[in-house]
């Protein structure tokens, strides 16, 4: 038995659909995935965006960190979230190290697209991201831009903290993000930042902007599937709310979080920082 072809009804969402969402002010209910029975029942909740995410590395492969998934791995999981969606937008991540040039990354990004079918790349990074941005933008690769707590950094941060809490970096969350519009990039992902921070990069910038941990002033939210089905192993981030809880089951647990981050019902301030 296999995830079911995906709704030939379904017109496949695009760019622009997801800046009208922001311009209408309709929130952009977001999850990742990483296999397609799971994926199939985010589309039939309802779910606009699916992030093949290098959080894969720890949800699926059991590593402690995102610091060990390969392309090839993002590829493989790209593919088979893609044989069972139709209308989400498909985003694959690029996992540590895929962006350690501007050449590189094009040629990285170039596979997930080809080989996998993805239509955006995320990508994290320090002070080349916006280089990065511009080459991937250039070749006409749709980009988000992950900014905020950046996963693949853990071992410099010395653990999953929040980013932006003093004024000073809060300023160079709102300054990064500007220059990353501006190179090029599509859509912009804060992860753990204070709920300010969200709100100032969503008054300079004029992209979709989606939150995780980053209160409800983003244009859309982002959970990892294991998180929001209460399975991950070890501590759940405090900004995640357990829908298979709340639900009892896996596709009302979908169609709850679609439904509250739709209504605004999620994220309230206290799923973000002060
Ligand atoms: O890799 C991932 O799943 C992510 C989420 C934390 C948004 O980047």
């Amino acid at each position: 038995m296999n995830a079911g072809a995906p709704s030939p009804d379904s017109k496949p969402l695009t760019l622009g659909d997801l800046r009208a969402m922001r311009e209408a002010g309709e929130p952009i209910a977001c999850l990742t995935a990483y296999d397609s029975t799971f994926a199939a029942a985010q589309e039939a909740a309802g779910v606009d965006l699916i992030l093949i995410g290098d959080t894969l590395g720890m949800v699926v492969q059991g590593h402690d960190s995102t610091v060990p998934v390969r392309v090839d791995d993002i590829i493989y999981h790209t593919q088979c979230v893609n044989r069972a969606v139709r209308r989400p937008w498909v985003v694959a991540d690029m996992p540590f190290l895929s962006v350690r040039s501007p050449a590189f990354a094009v040629e990285q990004a170039g596979r997930m697209m080809q080989e996998a079918g993805a239509r955006m790349v995320k990508l994290e990074g320090g002070d080349s991201q916006v280089a990065v941005t511009r080459a991937l933008a250039d070749q006409g690769i749709p980009v988000c831009a992950h900014l905020g707590l950046q996963p693949q950094l853990v071992h410099k941060l010395g653990g999953f903290k929040v980013q932006g809490r003093e004024a000073s970096a809060a300023q160079a969350i709102v300054d990064r993000a500007r220059e990353l519009e501006q190179a090029g990039a599509d859509m912009l992902l804060l992860e753990c930042v204070p709920n300010a921070v969200t709100q100032g990069v969503v008054e300079a910038t004029s992209v979709p902007v989606i939150g995780i941990g980053a209160g409800p002033h983003a244009h859309g939210q982002i959970l990892v599937m294991h998180d929001m089905l209460g399975v991950t192993t070890g501590r759940r981030p405090r900004f995640v709310k357990d829908y298979m809880a709340e639900t009892g089951g896996v596709q009302a647990a979908f169609a709850a979080y679609v439904q509250e981050v739709k209504s605004g019902a999620y994220p309230q301030p206290t799923h973000g920082f002060g």
